[in-house]
């Protein structure tokens, strides 16, 4: 059995609906385990009970199409795991304070409060047995764009003043999350 976390192909793109219908249409047509997505801007990205993730242009959109050993659900492990791993990153790369909201926020101390940095969506296919057949792991993190007032957002931009560079946050991101899933997939 294979419980590596390997990403074995990347697809980097402009503008999609969502980055999760380009992961659900890449498991649903081939079988690979591993591929990567991410995109510049999203015109319908989603959260969880399809609220919409705001998704200007600045910010960290990506999703991964995973085919786990671990075939049962429910999912709410591999969900905390992701948002520690973000959690971990941020505070590695750029010293922020964070707390994971369960089961899938990652919210950011920022002016006397905590605020909604990052988010998390993990949606599934299963097979007539109900045995899962791959997951696609969505990550949204607010980088250099602005979240809008009326979301009780924030991004890193924000927070340091500076500007952050999305690849490298995304290569740390990865190798933190990989740690984790590991640990998720032989457990
Ligand atoms: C939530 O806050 O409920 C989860 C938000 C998840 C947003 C990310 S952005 C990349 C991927 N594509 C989407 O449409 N959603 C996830």
């Amino acid at each position: 059995m294979d419980f590596n976390f390997r990403i074995k192909r990347t697809i980097n793109l402009q503008e999609v609906s969502s980055t999760q219908d380009i992961a659900k249409e890449i498991a649903d047509t081939v079988k690979e385990n591993g591929v990567l997505i991410t995109a510049i801007t999203q015109t319908a990205g989603r959260g969880r009970f399809e609220r919409q993730w705001e998704s200007k242009k600045g910010g960290l959109y990506f999703s991964i199409v995973l085919r786990p050993n671990k075939r049962t659900l429910p999912l709410e492990n591999l969900s905390l795991k992701a948002g520690r791993a973000v959690a971990c990153t941020l505070k590695e790369l750029y010293g922020l304070k964070t707390k994971i909201k369960l089961p899938n926020d990652v919210l950011a101390a920022y002016a006397g409060t905590y605020k909604k940095i990052s988010g998390i969506l993990i949606e599934t296919a299963s097979n007539s047995n109900g045995d899962l057949e791959w997951l696609a792991l969505g990550i949204g993190i607010n980088t250099n764009n602005i979240p809008s007032k009326t979301l009780n957002a924030v991004s890193i931009k924000q927070i340091t003043g500076k500007t952050t560079d999305n690849k490298k946050l995304l290569e740390n991101f990865l190798a933190n999350f990989a740690k984790e899933y590991i640990s998720w997939n032989i457990a």
